[in-house]
C-alpha cells in the first residue's frame, strides 16, 4: 500500500496543484503516493448545505460544524488506513523536519483544511486532531499549508528524490541551514566561485562549508544556532 493522503476541504478543486507536478506529480503518476480530495460540503445535512455557522459568544467569521466535520474525518478513515489525523491552522504546533519525517515514514495523512475563523474545537478533541502550523503568518485557507506539508513529505517517500534529498535532510536535522552553492562559469559578472572549491582539496572544501553553514545559521537563526550552543545563547553576534 502506499503512502495515502486525504485532504478534507471546501476546494477539492485545488488538489493537486502545484503536487501534479515536478518529483511530487511524477511519483503521484507512478503511485508511489495516492491523493484524494473530499468536498467537506458533501456531508452537509440540511437543504442549504450548510458547513458553518456564526460563533458561539459573537464575533466576525463563522466556524466549521463539528458534525459536519466529523462526519468528513468518519469517511476518510473508512476510504483508507488508519492515519494520522491533522488540520491546518496558525494555532497550531509548529510543523518540523522531524514531524515530517515520522508522517513519511507512517502509512499517509489526512489533512483537515481549515477556512473562515476556525473549526469548533469539539471535533477537534473529539477526534484528537493535531494542530498544525507552517510558520507565523495567516493564509486565507489551509489548503496551501497541507500541500506544504505533503510536499515535505512526498520527498521523504523511497524512490522519489534519491541521494539528494537525505544529504539536504541530514544538513537540516544537524540543525545547521545549508552551505552556499556554486557552478560553472568559475567567473560571472566579476564574482568568482570561491577557490577552495577548485582545489580538490576534499577535506578543505568539507571545512569550507561547515564553516559557511555555521556563520549563515548564527546570523540568519540565532534560535537554531542557541539550540546548538546552548551555553552562548544571547552571545550570537559576538562570538567567530
Ligand atoms: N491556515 C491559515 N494559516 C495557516 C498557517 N500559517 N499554517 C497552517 N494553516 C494555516
Amino acid at each position: 500500500m502506499s503512502w495515502q493522503a486525504t485532504i478534507l476541504t471546501l476546494f477539492p478543486e485545488m488538489f493537486p496543484g502545484p503536487l501534479g507536478h515536478s518529483l511530487a506529480g511524477r511519483a503521484l503518476r507512478d503511485g508511489v503516493w495516492g491523493l484524494e480530495a473530499i468536498d467537506i460540503r458533501g456531508f452537509a445535512t440540511d437543504r442549504h448545505r450548510s458547513v458553518d455557522d456564526t460563533p458561539c459568544g459573537g464575533g466576525a467569521g463563522m466556524v466549521l460544524r463539528p458534525d459536519v466535520v466529523d462526519a468528513a474525518i468518519g469517511a476518510a478513515l473508512a476510504a483508507g488506513p488508519a492515519r494520522p489525523a491533522l488540520v491546518m491552522t496558525p494555532r497550531g504546533v509548529p510543523l518540523s523536519q522531524t514531524r515530517v519525517r515520522a508522517l513519511a515514514e507512517g502509512p499517509g495523512a489526512i489533512l483537515l483544511c481549515g477556512r473562515f475563523e476556525g473549526i469548533d474545537q469539539r471535533v477537534i478533541e473529539a477526534r484528537g486532531l493535531e494542530e498544525i502550523s507552517i510558520g507565523d503568518y495567516v493564509l486565507s485557507g489551509g489548503e496551501p499549508a497541507a500541500m506544504v506539508l505533503l510536499d515535505a513529505c512526498i520527498r521523504l517517500l523511497p524512490g522519489v528524490m534519491g541521494a539528494a534529498a537525505s544529504a539536504e535532510e541530514e544538513s537540516f536535522s544537524q540543525g545547521l541551514l545549508e552551505y552556499p552553492h556554486y557552478t560553472r562559469p568559475t567567473e560571472w559578472q566579476g564574482r568568482a566561485v570561491p577557490p577552495v572549491l577548485l582545489s580538490g582539496h576534499h577535506a578543505e572544501i568539507a571545512r569550507w562549508r561547515r564553516a559557511e553553514a555555521e556563520r549563515i545559521t548564527r546570523e540568519r537563526r540565532p534560535d537554531l544556532w542557541a539550540k546548538l550552543h546552548p551555553d552562548a545563547a544571547g552571545a550570537g553576534a559576538m562570538d567567530g
